[in-house]
This record gives C-alpha cells, sequence and structure tokens, in this order.
C-alpha cells in the first residue's frame, strides 16, 4: 500500500519535473547514533545518523515529502520552523496540537508545499526536548528565473547553533521534571554541530568555512539553541544583513548579531582581509538577572583558501578572535533586532478586527502536598500567557480535536487581556500574582481577521527576553520597547512603512512588543516561547483560526497515515 502510494508519487513527480515546480521526497530516519563531543561519547538520536540533520535545499514553489520512519525508542514529531503551510496544518508537527507524535516504529508522512516563501529556515523536532540534537537547514532559493535582490554570492554556507548536554538531553529534561527545579544548563554551544577549539578535545573538528579572497558569500545563520539567545560575531569582517526568517531585509552593515532561539539571520560577507584565519564567535546574550546560564564560546574559523601568492604570515598564526558584547547587553541586542526593515514600504493590512494583549513570563506553583520540589523556596517553576500555563492533551491532537468536534481535549476561552492588569515589569510583583492556572486554552479567529497582539513580558521572578515563535505565520513586527506597554504613548512609535516580517520575535526583556498579521491559515498553530525550557514550563498557547467560505479557504482533510495517539 506504501509502496504503491510512493510509486504514485514518483510517477507524479517525473511529470512535474518537467514544470518549475518539483515534487521532492526524502527518507528521515530517526535513529540513535554515537557521538563523540568534548571528549565523551554519548548516544544521540539523530536522523539518518547525521548531527547536525540534513540540510534540505528546495525551491519555492516545491512540494516536500518527507517520510518519517521512528526507530527510536522515543515519541517524536517534526515541525518545518517557519513554513506557513497553508491549508496544510496536519504537517507543521508539534506533538499534541497538530497531529499524535509518531510512536517508536511508526511512521509518517509530511507533505507539503512552499508558497511564496524563500530564505533561510530549518526543521527540529516538536517533541519533549528531542529538538537538542535533532534538527537540520531548511534552505529554500528562489524559482526558477527568480533571483536574490543581491549580487549573486560566490558561496553559501548554512551556519546553525546549537547547544550541547554531555547527558542525555531527555534525562537532563526528566529530572527536573521529577523536582520542578529549572533544568540544568548545557555544556556547550556549538556550529553546525561542532563546539570549536575553546573546549576540550573539540579542535581537531573546529567547523571550517573555506572562502577565497575578494570573493561574497552568504552566510545563513540559525539559533537552533534551545534555551539561549546568542551574539554572533567574526574577527575582522563586518556582515550585511539581507534577510531573517526567510523574509529580505533592507541590507545594513553589522559587527554583531543577536539571534533567539528559532530565528535565522542571513548576511553577506566579503573577505577582503588579509589571507588568513579568523574565528567565528558566539555566545549567551543572557538578559535574566541572576538565573544561572552556560557561559562558554563556541567558535568555528573562516579560513581563506590559499593561492600561491596570497600565502601569508597570517596563515600560520592563531586566527584572530573577534570582539562579542557582554553577555547582558541588553542595548546592543535591541540595536540589532530595531536595525531590521522590511526592503520597502509594505501593504500593512488594517483596520485591525482583534486587539490583543498578552503578558508572557515566568510563575511558580505551590508543591503538591506530600512532595519535595526543587523550585524556589520549595516551588515548582512554571511558565504562562495571561497567566495561562499551557498543559498539552494527550489522548488527541488539538487539530484533530477540533477537525472532528471532540469536546473535553481544548478549550476556546483563552483570555483576550490578563485576568488582572499591574505593573507587569515592576520590581516587587506580589506573591498573589506569580502563579499561573494550569489550561489548555486556544484563541479563536475568523478567518482573514486582521490581528495584533501586544506582547508584554513580566517581572516575576526575573525578567527575561523570550523569543515569541507563531506557527503557521509570518507576521510584522510593529515596535518594541521597554516597560510597560503604553498604548498611547508607544503606539505613536510604530513603524508603519517598513516593519520586519518575521516568525520569531524577541519580546524584550521586561519590555513588551507589537505584532500584526492576517489569521488566513486555517488550522491550530501554536505560540510559544522558543526557549524550550519556557514551554516546558507552560509559557505557550495556540490560536484556532476557522475556515474561510471560499474553495481554498479550508484546512485540508487529513491524511490516512496520520498517527494515533
Ligand atoms: Cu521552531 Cu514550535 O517551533
Amino acid at each position: 500500500m506504501e509502496a504503491l502510494f510512493f510509486s504514485v508519487l514518483l510517477c507524479l513527480s517525473l511529470m512535474l519535473t518537467t514544470t518549475t515546480a518539483n515534487v521532492r521526497f526524502y527518507e528521515f530516519i530517526i535513529q540513535a547514533a554515537p557521538v563523540n563531543r568534548l571528549c565523551m561519547t554519548n548516544e544521540i538520536i539523530t536522523v539518518n545518523g547525521q548531527f547536525p540533520g540534513p540540510t534540505l535545499e528546495v525551491r519555492d514553489g516545491d512540494t516536500l515529502v518527507i517520510k518519517v520512519v521512528n526507530q527510536a525508542i522515543y515519541n517524536i514529531t517534526l515541525h518545518w520552523h517557519g513554513i506557513q503551510q497553508l491549508r496544510t496544518g496536519w504537517a507543521d508537527g508539534p506533538e499534541y496540537i497538530t497531529q499524535c507524535p509518531i510512536k517508536p516504529g511508526g511512521s509518517y508522512i509530511y507533505r507539503f508545499t512552499i508558497e511564496g516563501q524563500e530564505g533561510t529556515l530549518w526543521w527540529h523536532a516538536h517533541s519533549s526536548w528531542l529538538r537538542a540534537t535533532v534538527y537540520g537547514a531548511l534552505i529554500i532559493y528562489p524559482k526558477v528565473g527568480s533571483f536574490y535582490p543581491f549580487l549573486n554570492p560566490s558561496r553559501e554556507f548554512a551556519v546553525i547553533l546549537g547547544e550541547w548536554w554531555n547527558r542525555n538531553p531527555i534525562d537532563v529534561l526528566r529530572d527536573s521534571m521529577r523536582t520542578g527545579a529549572a533544568p540544568n544548563i548545557s555544556d556547550a554551544f556549538t556550529i553546525n554541530g561542532q563546539p570549536g577549539d575553546l573546549y576540550d578535545c573539540s579542535s581537531r573538528d573546529t567547523t571550517v568555512f573555506t572562502v577565497g579572497w575578494g570573493e561574497t558569500s552568504l552566510f545563513r545563520f540559525v539559533n537552533a539553541a534551545m534555551n539561549t539567545e546568542l551574539f554572533i560575531s567574526i574577527a575582522g569582517h563586518s556582515m550585511t544583513v539581507v534577510a531573517a526568517d526567510a523574509a529580505y531585509t533592507k541590507p545594513f552593515t553589522a559587527s554583531v548579531l543577536m539571534l533567539g532561539p528559532g530565528q535565522t539571520t542571513d548576511v553577506l560577507i566579503t573577505t577582503n582581509q588579509p589571507p588568513g584565519r579568523y574565528y567565528m564567535a558566539a555566545r549567551a546574550y543572557a538578559s535574566a538577572r541572576g538565573v544561572p546560564f552556560d557561559n562558554t564560546t563556541t567558535t568555528a574559523v573562516l579560513r581563506y583558501k590559499f593561492t600561491g601568492c596570497a600565502r601569508s604570515r597570517r596563515g600560520l598564526q592563531p586566527p584572530l578572535f573577534p570582539p562579542l558584547p557582554a553577555f547582558n547587553d541588553t542595548a546592543t541586542a535591541a540595536a540589532f533586532a530595531n536595525a531590521i526593515r522590511s526592503p520597502s514600504a509594505v501593504n500593512l493590512p488594517s483596520p485591525v478586527d482583534e486587539q490583543l494583549f498578552i503578558t508572557v513570563g515566568i510563575g511558580l506553583f505551590n508543591c503538591p502536598p506530600l512532595q519535595q520540589c526543587g523550585g524556589p523556596n520549595g516551588t515548582r517553576m512554571g511558565a504562562s500567557m495571561n497567566n495561562i500555563s499551557f498543559v498539552l492533551p494527550n489522548t488527541l491532537s488539538i487539530l484533530e480535536a477540533y477537525y472532528e468536534s471532540v469536546p473535553g481535549v481544548f478549550d476556546a476561552d483563552f483570555p483576550r487581556v490578563p485576568p488582572i492588569q499591574f505593573d507587569y515589569t515592576g520590581n516587587n510583583i506580589s506573591q498573589s500574582l506569580q502563579q499561573p492556572v494550569r489550561g489548555t486554552k486556544v484563541y479563536k479567529f475568523k478567518y482573514g481577521s486582521v490581528v495584533q497582539v501586544v506582547l508584554q513580558g513580566t517581572n516575576i521572578l526575573a525578567g527575561e527576553e523570550h523569543p515569541m515563535h507563531i506557527h503557521g505565520y509570518q507576521f510584522y513586527v510593529l515596535g518594541t520597547g521597554f516597560g510597560n506597554y503604553n498604548p498611547i504613548r508607544d503606539s505613536g512609535g510604530f513603524n508603519l512603512v517598513d516593519p520586519p516580517l518575521r516568525n520569531t520575535v524577541g519580546v524584550p526583556v521586561n519590555g513588551w512588543a507589537v505584532i500584526r498579521f492576517v489569521a488566513d491559515n486555517p488550522g491550530v498553530w501554536l505560540v510559544h516561547c522558543h526557549l524550550d525550557v519556557h514551554i516546558t514550563w507552560g509559557l505557550a498557547m495556540a490560536f484556532l483560526v476557522e475556515n474561510g467560505a471560499g474553495r481554498l479557504q479550508a484546512l485540508q482533510p487529513p491524511p490516512i497515515d496520520l498517527p494515533l495517539c
């Protein structure tokens, strides 16, 4: 049956190769593989034994058919981060949101078409903490006959930043869930899977990007780290930012980038320095005061190819090291984010039909009776949006429950505003405001609504920048700022001309971000902080977008192989 299905698809793809759009087939085997890092060998979960996983290189307009076979001991799902999944929510991937997980021994075929998107995205596991090792780049080239809005680069590199534990990350998570304490911080960051020269036993395998003198190359940065925002810099070279989250930007030069987990940034680098070796380095932007973080630095090497007379003394010396901002340099992080703009004036959707104001932050749960809890003052760590700490269903996905009208799986009463207004970013937030309420709640939109959301960070326990990601959509970021959002003062400063289009926005530490989009993709779309430690604690909710009346405004029916819970 499956073989037949695949041969039919194969014929279909052969028929289609004569046109410009392709159907591309992949097989992703989820399997454990031994990997040696930081002087020890760990069994990690991989795709096809590769770490990082395979890079998907496709074109806008292509249909991707990815058969995922789970040969690991864990449930898993995969998510195609930033892909809009127009009407194909069943292929989006977050477990218990759009599908039940693929069980060990099971399989599922993700099938979706890329419609009007190009640039750098990525894919990752969306189940438990498997994405610590299960991730890869997803590069979308322009359609045949269309081109980058900049000169064709000499070379292109995907640069995926990761976060590494000297343990099974699932065990790190399990320990923290048992006691309610914060999980252990990581042991290293990685660039394309390698920690680099500053860690023990790592220099031999340091990632090297080989370039020629006088070239301009495109570097596609992805922050795939679990829990850490990262500053990135390259010795001796400035970078010209040309895209973020698979949307082109007005080009600007930067000496340092800052990416939250989930975000991507494409830069052009002209290699016009004395031929030699130059470090690319990344380390934490840790905005939460007094909260422990991995303070290590990952490096890769930008190496000029030596051609005869270009060989110079620099090639023999140790690579130059770039300056990096201090771990708490919020001013640099904010300046970088605010420099990102759409290439030209955008057609901003208006007027706004739905206004939401959603707090995002940490919280604490009282310790259940007869238990020992590891959070502050014997509590359990929590997190919430509008004080609702999100709980995943476990019997059915929300999308299936909605599609098949199965009651009792979720509630559609996520509040439009916080249940209590308070000084969200103040210094001594009362204990009574620190405790969220658990729930599986969605907010429902009519098809085509123009939605504006204020995301307001809180200073409960410790304010922190939250990289907020919305599945199934790209949205305009109209503005960000510090303190409590004030509609009169702050809306005056909105960028209504060329706001950036993103899928993940950094809500500044003890600050706010305002976003706008049209709810024109029916389905159930997870909204969450991309720091996995926070999603684990409940910093998530979902948008439910109803079908429209038109033929192409309705969610497609579910695939026949959609996994059962
Ligand atoms: Cu990058 Cu919910 O995902």
